[in-house]
């Protein structure tokens, strides 16, 4: 590392007095400028307590909590995780300021309802109970293909009038109470993650609150799936339901659908006009022409990531589309014009395909463009002004292909608005010199190691 900084700033040194006026700088950090652009937009992270005024009493093995033994007008956070606690008692009288409880891997039975209330609590974890009615269902009757249907998660019992965040995951549920939305009138975010879930029933729209926005439905069994009626909810996560195949969704209110990891794929059917950020990715899709893009028409952000895609997906009618990104897929080529259909974008991706060639007017109408990832792919040698339609790119990442020289990467001085430029493990990366590097744009920073 040492010897590189020497070096390039000899180049720098000597670049200096060729040219008689600035050149590129050096630089090492250019994954802080590509967290900048990361494309993953679409993962919101998983919603966590926070670190203010908290009482932890985590792995503890407790059984009981004494009545009244929390008593603090501060404390605002209550973690009991991984404990044996069946009941909360009364522990929620005296902290009127608790913001958010963490009970996740207790032995609290979800079936049988318990009291608790609370005016202020927001954030609620009663994810992963150590027990599990329906394990207990299971084995009385093996046979009963309709149990899922009855193992409901009992709300009766709770007023959390302010509560905005609950999360059940990991709890076998199939169905709701109908006076749901009564106990938890304010909730914002719902996670039913692997509650072994293998329908929505038809009347769960109905069930939850009308301020519902997020809902989380990953790793489940669901395989026919028909929401015609979302209330208002706008971001839905579908994510790792391997044996789901027929889907139907229409909302006027869903803007965010997230359908990665779902292999047996076959059969949907979209209505969602507003819908703009859309993950497809680890599908093993090898075309995307039976999908009706149409119907996504203010699509911003679409992931298709680890597909088994030979092509750029020819897609005409996503005009409002800011980031595409095809990463890890089986891309070999990309012929001339094949972006003129996205007028908008911003942020392309080709990570981790197999691209050896790049025509003159590949990226030809992409005017927009300010971010393109072409690293970890077969490239030896670009096309001569491949790059010169790019008026607005300003990052661009070359990492781990397999340029012989610098120069090979064909980007000239026509790129005026490129900032950062990486090149990391290529072939010529030990050997670039001052001469070389006086071809690249005047503003481009280069990222060599
Ligand atoms: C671009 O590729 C690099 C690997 O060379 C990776 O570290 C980075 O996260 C990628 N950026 C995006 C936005 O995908
Ligand atoms: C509850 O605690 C567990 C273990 O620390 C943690 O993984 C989980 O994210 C916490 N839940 C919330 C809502 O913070
Ligand atoms: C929910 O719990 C309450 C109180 O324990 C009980 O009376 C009620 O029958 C339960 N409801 C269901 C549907 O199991
Ligand atoms: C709960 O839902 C029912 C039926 O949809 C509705 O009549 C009631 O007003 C709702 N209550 C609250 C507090 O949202
Ligand atoms: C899927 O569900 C819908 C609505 O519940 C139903 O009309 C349709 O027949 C089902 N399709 C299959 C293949 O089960
Ligand atoms: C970079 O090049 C442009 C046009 O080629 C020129 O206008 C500008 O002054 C140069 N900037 C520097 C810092 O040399």
């Amino acid at each position: 590392m040492i010897k590189y900084i020497i070096i390039f700033a000899l180049l720098f040194v000597f670049a200096k007095s060729f040219h008689g006026q600035d050149i590129q700088a050096i630089s090492t950090d250019f994954e802080g400028h590509d967290k900048n652009y990361n494309l993953n937009l679409i993962k919101n992270e998983k919603k966590r307590c926070g670190n203010f005024e908290s009482l932890n009493l985590d792995n503890m093995n407790l059984h009981v909590i004494k009545n009244n033994i929390i008593q603090s007008d501060h404390i605002q956070h209550i973690s009991l995780h991984n404990n044996n606690l069946d009941d909360i008692y009364t522990i929620l009288d005296n902290v009127p300021n608790l913001f958010c409880l963490n009970l996740s891997r207790n032995e609290i039975n979800i079936y049988n309802g318990h009291e608790l209330r609370h005016l202020n609590l927001k954030m609620l974890d009663l994810s992963y109970q150590k027990i599990s009615e329906a394990k207990d269902l299971e084995e009385q009757d093996e046979e009963t293909n309709d149990i899922y249907k009855y193992i409901i998660f009992n709300s009766t019992g709770m007023k959390l009038p302010n509560l905005q965040y609950l999360d059940l995951s990991g709890n076998d549920i199939s169905t709701l109470l109908w006076d749901f939305n009564v106990s938890f009138p304010q909730l914002i975010q719902l996670d039913l993650i692997n509650v072994k879930a293998d329908e929505v029933e038809p009347a769960f729209f109905s069930k939850i609150p009308k301020s519902l926005r997020v809902l989380h439905l990953e790793n489940n069994y669901l395989h026919n799936l028909t929401l015609q009626n979302m209330a208002e909810v706008t971001a839905l996560y579908l994510d790792e339901n391997p044996i789901l195949r027929i889907i139907d969704i229409a909302s006027k209110k869903l803007k965010i659908l997230s359908l990665s990891n779902c292999p047996s794929l076959g059969h949907g059917n979209f209505d969602i006009p507003f819908l703009e950020q859309l993950d497809l990715s680890m599908n093993d899709f090898e075309t995307v022409s039976y999908i009706n893009f149409q119907v996504f028409r203010s699509l911003r952000i679409l992931l298709l990531d680890y597909n088994k895609l030979q092509k750029i997906p020819l897609i005409s009618d996503l005009q409002q589309l800011n980031e595409l990104s095809l990463n890890f897929n089986m891309i070999k080529d990309i012929p001339s014009n094949i972006f003129s259909y996205f007028p908008s974008l911003k942020k392309l991706s080709l990570r981790g395909n197999k691209i050896e060639h790049i025509e003159k007017d590949s990226f030809l109408g992409l005017n927009n463009l300010e971010y393109l990832n072409l690293s970890e792919n077969e490239l030896r040698r670009l096309p001569y002004n491949w790059a010169t339609s790019l008026i607005n790119l300003k990052y661009l990442n070359m990492n781990s292909n397999q340029f012989p020289n610098i120069l090979d990467l064909a980007v000239n001085s026509a790129v005026v608005s490129l900032k950062h430029l990486s090149v990391k493990d290529n072939i010529f990366t030990k050997k670039i010199t001052t001469a070389e590097l006086a071809y690249l744009p005047n503003a481009t920073t280069v990222y060599v190691v």
